[in-house]
């Protein structure tokens, strides 16, 4: 299997200075850089779009992690990949066409996410399962940072890791919320490869991030 990824969310960095946030946890160690795109109406909170992303490009070389939630996605998807996401991940509930969205950020040669929120199920993947790069398994309700983690997610972590080993393809299992160094090794434990931690990243400001992500990979 794969090795443990840590994608820190910048939702939890100072927006005033991301591009040096954004070096910061590079030099930090972290794997990938997590940007959590939020539209006041798919998830009751607004953040950033697409020239926040391209400003930040430059400022990493390692892969942007992009969580799209807005609805509708589609008509964004050319925009994000044109500033330089790598991976596009998106809601079904965001629709209107989930299987759409996914042959649409394969056709842009992007890697392909699908995330579940807490009250998705897994089956929801079966038919998707064929196409993706990435699952995400939210371990919060999408909107905030600094929730506390949904123990019952691990369960669902579980159904997907089967489903991955059982499809033979090289897929990500990723989970994002609540996120710490109490629960990261559960959902590890539970099949989980890529971490999403937001608060548990930035806390103690930048002199603690290596550590911080150090922790939270285990070692
Ligand atoms: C929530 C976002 C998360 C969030 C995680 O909607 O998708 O990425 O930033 O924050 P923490 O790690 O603080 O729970
Ligand atoms: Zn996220």
């Amino acid at each position: 299997s794969h090795p443990i990824l840590i994608s820190p969310s910048i939702l939890s960095a100072d927006f005033a200075r991301l591009g040096e946030e954004v070096r910061a946890i590079d030099a930090a160690g972290c794997d990938w850089v997590h940007v959590d795109v939020m539209d006041g109406h798919f998830v009751p909170n607004i953040t950033i779009g697409p020239m926040v992303v391209k400003a930040l490009r430059p400022h990493t070389a390692k892969p942007l992690d992009v969580h799209l939630m807005i609805a509708p996605v589609d008509r964004y998807l050319d925009a994000f990949a044109d500033a330089g996401a790598d991976i596009l991940t998106v809601h079904p509930e965001a629709g209107p066409h989930i299987h759409r969205s996914v042959q649409h950020i394969k056709g842009l040669g992007k890697m392909a996410g699908v995330v579940l929120n807490p009250g998705t199920p897994a089956k929801m993947l079966d038919y998707l399962i064929d196409d993706i790069d990435l699952i995400l398994i939210m371990s919060v309700n999408p909107g905030f940072g600094g929730q506390s983690f949904i123990d019952s997610q691990l369960r669902k972590i579980e159904a997907c890791r089967k489903m991955i080993d059982k499809s033979g393809r090289d897929i990500r299992l990723q989970v994002d919320g609540g996120i710490d160094d109490r629960t990261a090794p559960m959902a590890i434990a539970a099949g989980a490869d890529v971490l999403v931690a937001g608060t548990a990243t930035f806390r103690g400001g930048p002199d603690a991030y290596a550590d911080n992500i150090r922790r939270l990979r285990g070692g």
